[in-house]
């Protein structure tokens, strides 16, 4: 293993704990990431004894500030581009949150069997005898080949000690595209309720995480299997399953907002554009309608599912910021390039779509390219050639009238200065005329064809320029 730890910071560290007579190993995230042709900059140090009296003899050699956590039994210190984590060898549980003082004094080996999964608890040497040594008790070096999820200890203790591992196995087999022990996975499902002690935020940072994976669908499916779903996100548990009246069912609703988050995934590394393909069928279910002569139908899932969209942030403890905001106004327009893809492809139905998308009119036709999740080609053929022409419409149209981004040419107060009015229903309903004249086409989007406009419809509202 010498050959990765070229950094001559590692020299340094053996140096000291050879002068002091202290063990001291890399560990976890740092020692797998190696395997993983991962390059990583946080270095976790182990030592048997007190991690932060080793971490201020290093401080003191490299001359850096050392930040101790006392209630951790931790510290931290930056050098160069590092971040290196001192901790002294536990026996018992690692406890990410705890308050109670932490029990150190154990072996290398006491210390990594209470570590969270075998690729984590592997651990590099930095003393005389054996430098760059891999210390590997659990296999986690044959995991990482067998690309395994497996807890060092008995899954149901390692989960106990800490629920948030649950979300963590998951997010780690979704991140690395590994599959989860069958026991570690049966564990998470007798635990799940576990997860109610996490925090909201920690839980959604892996969530997170999840989603930020390649193919997010591989953790939203053990997070659905294991039950931990339906305690953490209800709402989008309740899309499964699928209705048969009179022989007829609808899709399956889970599914396929994860065939288009997947989707999405090749398109975008955007956090909040994954979002609202999580979201943008969320209200599918509270919708859903069996009409005779028609089928299913889920009218207005797009309007009740942008009101879902601030609750579920707040739930989650999402940002409530523009953020937001953005994926509510996806949700609520998601189905509008499709209706006009089906349609005759009107100049003023292209402009409305510009005006009501504004500058998020590329994600809303990438969401909806995502949403084309039908088996049948001769659809999916015929949907994407209609999206084509929906984009060369949508820059044909901006190109000629700007309307992305666009104010109308005659403001608020231009009509109250031009009438002598105060601010009032009138000016309201003048100002939007102006609009609907506009994105209708009956006017040209210029400030001479809206005033002449302007002083036509105000002479049908009995109002008169003052002189
Ligand atoms: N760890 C643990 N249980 C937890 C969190 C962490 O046992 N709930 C241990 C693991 O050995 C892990 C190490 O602490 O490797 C460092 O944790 P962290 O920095 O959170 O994760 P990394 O493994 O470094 O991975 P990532 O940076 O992707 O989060």
């Amino acid at each position: 293993m010498e050959k990765h730890l070229q950094h001559h910071i590692f020299k340094v560290l053996a140096n000291i704990a050879a002068k002091h007579n202290i063990e001291a190993y890399v560990v976890g995230g740092y020692v797998r990431d190696i395997f993983l042709q991962r390059p990583s900059k946080d270095i976790d140090v182990v030592v048997l004894g007190n991690g932060i009296d080793f971490a201020e003899l290093v401080g003191n050699q490299l001359k850096t500030k050392v930040a101790v956590f006392k209630n951790f039994g931790t510290a931290m210190l930056k050098y160069q581009d590092l971040e290196i984590e001192f901790v002294g060898a536990r026996k018992e549980s690692y406890r990410a949150d705890s308050r109670k003082p932490i029990v150190e004094n154990g072996t290398i080996k006491d210390d990594q069997l209470r570590r969270d999964f075998t690729i984590n608890a592997l651990a590099i040497s930095l003393n005389k005898a054996n430098y760059a040594a891999l210390v590997d008790p659990f296999e986690g070096q044959l995991d990482l080949e067998n690309k395994l999820i497996r807890t060092p200890l008995d899954p149901e203790i390692t989960f106990s000690d800490d629920p948030l591992r649950m979300m963590r196995a998951i997010r780690f087999a979704t991140q690395l595209n590994f599959s989860i022990d069958t026991s570690a996975l049966a564990a998470i499902s007798r635990q799940k309720e576990r997860i109610n002690i996490v925090s909201k935020e920690r839980i959604t940072d892996e969530l997170n995480k999840i989603i930020l994976a390649p193919q997010p669908s591989i953790g939203f499916k053990y997070l659905f299997d294991t039950g931990l779903l339906q305690l953490i996100f209800p709402q989008m548990a309740n899309l499964y399953g699928v209705e048969i009246i009179n022989g007829k069912g609808h899709k399956d609703n889970f599914y396929h907002t994860l065939q288009v988050l997947d989707n999405i995934c090749s398109t975008t590394d955007d956090l909040w554009l994954r979002w609202a393909a999580i979201l943008h069928d969320i209200a599918k279910p509270a919708t859903k309608r069996f009409e005779d002569g028609h089928g299913w139908t889920f009218h207005g899932h797009e309007d009740k599912g942008a009101r879902m969209v601030p609750q579920i942030f707040a739930q989650l403890k999402l940002p409530l910021n523009e953020k937001m905001k953005y994926v509510q106004k996806l949700v609520q327009l998601h189905l509008r390039p499709i209706v006009l893809a089906q349609e005759v492809v009107t100049d003023s139905a292209v402009r409305r779509l510009l005006f009501d998308a504004g500058e998020d009119i590329e994600s809303l036709m990438q969401l909806c390219n995502a949403d084309v999740t039908t088996k049948n080609e001769y659809k999916v053929k015929k949907y994407r050639n209609n999206f084509e022409l929906v984009k060369q419409k949508l820059k044909d149209v901006e190109e000629r009238d700007k309307i992305r981004n666009w104010q109308p040419p005659i403001t608020g107060n231009d009509i109250m200065n031009i009438f002598g009015l105060g601010a009032g229903r009138e000016v309201g309903i003048i100002k939007n005329a102006i609009r609907e004249a506009i994105l209708e086409g009956e006017i040209n989007n210029s400030y001479e064809e809206a005033l002449k406009f302007m002083l036509l419809k105000a002479k049908d509202l009995g109002l008169k320029p003052v002189e």
